[in-house]
């Protein structure tokens, strides 16, 4: 018998997805498809949860080993975890769980980190170096936060903009950035323009949350918008000839994060982009 998920017996790991809800997550299909591939004898479920605090005490109690933690709980476990770690509490988001087993203590101990802000940078500097570049985050929700964090992490000045001036302005000082008006962006040059708004998602495809002027003052254009895949600010920033980085990467990149937090081996990024994008691409054909 391999020893692999194909095979669940006494020695298997578990982990798993808590949110509300989380049928539609891709995480299930990635992470088992990673762990089928390195031969891990693991296995990730969907957990949908109603209560937060009881679920991280299922968790604890349970013998899970990693979880991944999504709307609506990303801020409310935090308070239910023994450590997080520094950027994770500035961002003042937790989407994963890593439970360890330590020495002279009965209880497992819980482990709150973000790789979402990992997963951004990851996706974007396949085409820009972060370090010392110039990004122009337009948002300034929970999305904006972790990015711009993300990004200050690795050594880039972020500039913001928001339809609501005010936080906008507040995301911009937490930064140590500068707030720039929706309607001033063509007096911005940068090299990245990243959008972390919702602007663009189906059923709203038509829309884009920039003036598409702007778009060739910028070398790379990110969207965490990943439904549609090319969304209008990507097709109309590829014309302006800027690189372009769709919403898919940085959730694949995000896993990968997960995956190799938890499992401390390096992820099969392969296997699981074609898990993300094949998912993707059957979901838009039917
Ligand atoms: P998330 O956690 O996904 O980031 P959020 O916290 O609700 O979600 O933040 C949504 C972001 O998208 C905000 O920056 C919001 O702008 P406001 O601060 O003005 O609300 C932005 N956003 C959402 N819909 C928008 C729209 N139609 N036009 C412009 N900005 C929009």
């Amino acid at each position: 018998m391999p020893d692999n998920n194909e095979t669940i017996n006494g020695e298997t790991r578990t982990f798993g997805i808590i949110g509300n809800p989380v049928h539609h997550s891709l995480s299930p299909e990635m992470h088992n498809a990673a762990f089928r591939a390195l031969n891990l004898n693991c296995i990730y479920v969907p957990l949908p949860t109603t209560n937060i605090r009881e679920a991280v005490a299922g968790v604890r109690s349970l013998g899970f080993r990693g979880i991944s933690v999504t709307i609506p709980y990303k801020q409310d476990v935090m308070p239910l975890v023994d450590h997080i770690d520094s950027v994770a509490e500035q961002i003042g988001a937790v989407n994963t769980l890593l439970i360890k087993k330590e020495p002279n203590r009965e209880d497992p101990v819980l482990y709150g980190s973000n790789t979402d802000w990992v997963g951004a940078n990851r996706a974007l500097s396949e085409q820009l170096e972060l370090q010392g570049s110039r990004i122009l985050l337009v948002g300034a929700g929970g999305a904006a936060r972790a990015l711009g964090f993300g990004f200050r992490q690795a050594g880039a000045e972020v500039v913001v903009t928001n339809r609501t001036v005010e936080k906008g302005k507040q995301l911009a000082d937490h930064l140590g950035g500068h707030f720039v008006d929706l309607n001033d962006l063509d007096q911005i040059q940068g090299d990245a323009l990243v959008n972390a708004t919702s602007v663009g998602m189906i059923p709203d495809s038509a829309e884009i949350p920039v003036n598409p002027g702007v778009l060739r003052n910028f070398s790379v254009v990110m969207d965490v918008v990943y439904a549609p895949v090319e969304t209008r600010l990507l097709r109309e920033a590829a014309e302006a000839g800027c690189a372009v980085v769709d919403g898919l990467s940085m959730l694949l990149y995000q896993g990968v994060a997960q995956f190799e937090l938890w499992t401390g081996r390096e992820a099969p990024v392969d296997i699981m982009r074609d898990v993300v994008y094949n998912h993707l691409k059957a979901k838009s054909s039917h």
